[in-house]
């Protein structure tokens, strides 16, 4: 097994001291799905929630959802063949336990979700109407407003959250680090809140429980399908309050992210795999179907098949993107089943009713994230974890279509109920033991650049060495303005770096991790996890062997 050295970072972010204090029983770091779900089940249990979110409520990732909600939910679908198309997506490296607690829970909560008020789309019928995405073998894919499902739960979640006067509320609140407490464990959270009165600037909240629901990384890469918010605060709060990360290096690349020009930076617009599991399909430059003969689902391969498929033509073609055709599917269809993907590519002038769509892979989604057991509890007492941020183990490899929005309901349902039992009491939070420091804001575009070039869908040995390199600079280029930018871009290359490691550790190809160096998949080297912690700022890696899990379950 190869080794990674040791990497220094700041072991905890350089902020001033907290101006202002408050309590709260639990916590909860972020507004989607995950972290709605999870206020509105404790409220309850907990004598205070607190739901903290570094924008506006709904600037989180659910909100850009469009595909839908995967449950066994259709006539003659069951969990088991759910739990199936889940583990083969995930190339092995799955939790078995965790991926049956994802299937079995997911219809019920689904159906909790649509007894809040969320509406889904139905059939002429009156049936829940259902569709199909790549890796699935049924139609089992719940969406809304035909592909605004995500900005549909998350209307349904503001709504119940409005109804709850018991939830507090703070917008525009970047979680800086965690405090903790004598024993290692939570004791609270300083925050920077960009408000006014009493709660403006850095704050601390003194609390028994922090729910991490707080999403993902993808601003790590220069082309994602994630919001500006996504820069892996969670994770890197985590990591240096010694929470293991695992399975960093199973970023997902989505295959149809609408290509806008290789200057194109930052949130790029996502087409859907609906569109596929409606008819669309991949074309090249001469107009030939490539998907046929690589798999047996063809367009509908799982997500990593499909990605690898037009980067490989891409790259043999000398292109920047490859084409997607859905003129067959009609003005009318599209008006219907894809009214904002339709909007959204009119105003980039393509009109996919008579035009094809350009798209290329671009990062959608971190599999890894802070490691979890099947209640969502993190190994640092007290700190929970749910949603993109998790790594619950459901997702291994290569999350199946639509598996996500489903993570964050299941797991933050289970965080619900096991976490009012297990509340500690108000500990008092040690002297901060951890040596602070910055990043500079401006070291973000160098960053990207290296880890789109060199650490993105298509990765070796040699580019992992160079990124490895540069993040290790940057990682200790001192900042001069404390300022959002600086604790963000410091998030950034903290995980970045993890990443690079596990990337560079991790020499073989299996589902999203695609090694051109080591082009095959290595059960005897490889089946098992790369594990991230961090002590005082030094962060090291460790591989946990663990036996595949994609066999007949
Ligand atoms: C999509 O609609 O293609 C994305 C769905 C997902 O990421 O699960």
């Amino acid at each position: 097994m190869p080794s990674a050295p040791a990497r220094r970072v700041p072991g905890r972010l350089l902020a001033p001291e907290p101006g202002w204090t408050t309590t709260a029983d639990v916590v909860v770091v972020g507004s989607g799905i995950a972290g709605l779900t999870a206020a509105l089940r404790l409220r309850n249990e907990v004598d205070k929630v607190l739901v903290v979110t570094k924008d506006v409520l709904a600037a989180g990732s659910t909100q850009w959802a469009q595909g839908g909600i995967a449950a066994a939910l259709g006539p003659g679908d069951t969990p088991h063949e759910h739990e199936v198309d889940t583990l083969v997506a995930g190339a092995g490296a799955c939790d078995r336990a965790a991926v049956e607690v994802l299937v079995t829970e997911g219809p019920d909560a689904v159906r909790e979700l649509i007894a809040l008020g969320t509406n889904f789309d139905h059939d002429p019928n009156g049936e829940l109407s259902l569709t199909r995405e790549g890796g699935h073998h049924r139609d089992r894919i719940a969406h809304a407003g035909g592909d605004a499902t995500g900005a549909e739960i998350q209307r349904a979640l503001i709504a119940a959250i409005e109804q709850a006067p018991e939830i507090e509320v703070v917008e525009h609140a970047l979680a800086v680090d965690l405090l903790l407490a004598e024993d290692g464990g939570v004791a609270g959270l300083t925050l920077h809140v960009m408000g006014e009165g009493q709660r403006d600037g850095v704050g601390a909240v003194l609390c028994r429980a922090v729910v991490l629901a707080s999403g993902g990384l993808g601003q790590v890469f220069e082309q994602t399908t994630n919001p500006a918010v996504s820069t892996g605060d969670g994770m890197a709060v985590a990591l240096r309050a010694g929470a293991v990360l695992r399975d960093l290096e199973f970023v997902q690349f989505h295959p149809t992210v609408m290509y806008l020009g290789s200057e194109s930076r930052g949130q790029q617009p996502l087409i859907s795999e609906a569109v596929r599991g409606e008819g669309a399909f991949l074309v090249d430059w001469d107009g030939e179907r490539f998907m046929q003969g690589v798999h047996e689902l063809a367009d509908l391969a799982p997500r990593d098949v499909v990605a690898k498929a037009i980067m490989r033509r891409m790259l043999d073609t000398d292109h920047p993107h490859m084409w997607l055709d859905a003129r067959h599917l009609g003005a009318e269809f599209w008006e219907r089943r894809f009214p904002t993907i339709l909007a959204t590519c009119r105003s980039h002038g393509v009109d996919p009713v008579t035009d094809l769509i350009p798209v290329a892979p671009a990062c959608h989604y971190a599999s890894g994230g802070v490691r979890t057991d099947l209640w969502g509890r993190s190994n640092v007492p007290g700190l929970y974890a749910t949603g993109e941020v998790a790594c619950s183990g459901v997702h291994g490899a290569n999350r199946l279509a639509s598996n996500s929005l489903l993570e964050g309901l299941v797991f933050s349902r289970r965080i619900a109920t096991v976490l009012p039992a297990e509340l500690r009491p108000l500990l008092w939070p040690v002297t901060d033991p951890r040596t602070p420091g910055l990043v500079p804001g401006v070291v973000r575009r160098e960053l990207q650049e290296v880890m789109t070039s060199h650490v993105g869908v298509l990765r070796n040995a040699d580019g992992l060495a160079d990124a490895g390199g540069l993040l290790d600079k940057l990682a200790t280029a001192g900042a001069e303005a404390i300022d959002q930018e600086s604790w963000e871009t410091t998030n950034l290359v903290t995980i970045s770096l993890a990443l690079a490691d596990a990337a560079t550790l991790r020499e073989e190809t299996r589902g999203s991790h695609w090694r051109e160096d080591f082009p095959e998949r290595d059960d005897v080297g490889f089946a098992g996890h790369f594990d991230v912690v961090m002590s005082d700022g030094t962060s090291t890696i460790a591989f946990v062997p663990e036996p595949a899990s994609d066999g007949a379950p």
